[in-house]
């Protein structure tokens, strides 16, 4: 029985191969008016969570996997947290390069497919465990040391850039299990020594580029926010959490001479999205940024199969997807508001 599921889900699999919707990972359409940086990375390696995920989770096991995620882009659940693109997508597109594919169907593509990289990234997930089946972000470096030499050879990393993108999760999962806030800060201390080993284990293994986004505004999340607006006492959490990240990243980037290592900065990018009012033309100006466009438990259905959720009338006009994440066109004018000054410390090598 179990073989004959497993036949079923390959065959599955297969014919979604042939017919070319597999994530929605041919995502040219993103890309054709964007040129290839010749002295760039040329190969994308992405650690993290549900930001930048692009299908890692298995079948069905996940919301991502379920309408209407995905609806804007490619028109279908793709596994992405998000209505259409995330996070990845558009760090891809700065890099001139297709994005890269989710870990999980590597085995199921050409090399030559995997010539973009490859994606870790699996939504849950944080530096310490926090779900029992998510690979943190030790075991996600663990996987991409196992492909060095056989995929990637040495030479293909010094041509690569390292996005390491953990937005939260190892917070929430604090809260959940009702820890004390005013021990947080100890917490926080610890998630950051623990990125500083992940981030110095990533450039020991050769890769010559490696981008960390700072954390971005939890207390604005539309899970954590109030009549109030954002939950200020979460930001000030952050903030402490992005001040040691910084001294992390100088330190690191004084050992090693170069800008090995360089921040990507959500926090700020977030917040002026949030507040833009015109004066910032790169990014979209959203009437409610806070007010996620899927209200509700999004991607769910009750016994009767009615949604748990509504869904607003143009996901465009929408910042926030869900409770958590920001939808594609939310991606795109953090990524907009990010711009030439990214583009100016990423690309060069
Ligand atoms: C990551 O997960 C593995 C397997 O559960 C565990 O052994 C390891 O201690 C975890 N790493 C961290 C830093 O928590
Ligand atoms: C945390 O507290 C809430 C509310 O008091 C309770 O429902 C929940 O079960 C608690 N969780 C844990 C892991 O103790
Ligand atoms: C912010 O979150 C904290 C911790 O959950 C809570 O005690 C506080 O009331 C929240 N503040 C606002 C303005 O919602
Ligand atoms: C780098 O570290 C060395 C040794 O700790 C220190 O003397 C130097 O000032 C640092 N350089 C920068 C640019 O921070
Ligand atoms: C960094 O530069 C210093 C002085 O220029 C040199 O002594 C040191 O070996 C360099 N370290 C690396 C890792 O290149």
């Amino acid at each position: 029985m179990d073989s004959l599921i497993k036949l079923f889900f390959l065959i599955l699999l297969i014919s979604s191969l042939i017919f070319g919707k597999i994530n929605g990972v041919e995502i040219s359409s993103l890309n054709h008016h964007h040129h290839r940086h010749l002295s760039g990375p040329k190969k994308l390696f992405v650690f993290g969570d549900s930001y930048a995920d692009t299908g890692n989770i298995k079948k069905p096991h996940a919301v991502s996997w379920r309408v209407p995620y995905g609806i804007t882009f490619p028109g279908k659940p793709s596994g992405r947290f998000s209505d259409g693109r995330v996070s990845t997508d558009f760090l891809a597109r700065l890099l001139g390069i297709k994005t890269p594919f989710a870990y999980l169907w590597k085995d199921y593509v050409g090399k030559e497919r995997l010539r973009y990289g490859m994606n870790f990234a699996y939504g849950g997930t944080g530096v310490f465990n926090t779900k029992s089946t998510s690979p943190n972000m030790t075991i996600q470096i663990n996987l991409f040391e196992q492909l060095l030499g056989d995929i990637y050879s040495q030479s293909d990393l010094s041509f690569s850039l390292a996005l390491v993108s953990v937005a939260g999760n190892d917070y929430s999962n604090y809260l959940a299990l009702n820890r004390s806030i005013a021990a947080l800060p100890i917490f926080i201390k610890q998630v950051v020594d623990q990125t500083e080993l992940n981030l110095r284990r990533i450039h020991v293994l050769g890769v010559k580029k490696i981008a960390i986004p700072s954390l971005q505004p939890l207390g604005c999340l539309p899970l954590y926010t109030s009549s109030q607006g954002c939950n200020e006492t979460y930001n000030a959490l952050v903030n402490y959490h992005n001040s040691l990240l910084e001294q992390v990243v100088a330190k690191l980037n004084n050992e090693t001479n170069h800008s090995t290592f360089a921040i990507i900065d959500f926090y700020n990018a977030f917040l002026t999205v949030f507040k833009n009012k015109g004066e910032n033309p790169e990014s979209k100006m959203f009437e409610t940024p806070l007010k996620p466009c899927c209200e509700g438990s999004c991607g769910n259905v009750d016994e009767k199969d009615a949604n748990k959720y509504t869904l607003c009338d143009d996901p465009e006009s929408a910042f926030f997807w869900d409770g958590l994440h920001p939808t594609q066109q939310g991606w795109e004018s953090i990524y907009s508001v990010l711009g030439k000054a990214l583009s100016a410390s990423l690309l060069k090598l």
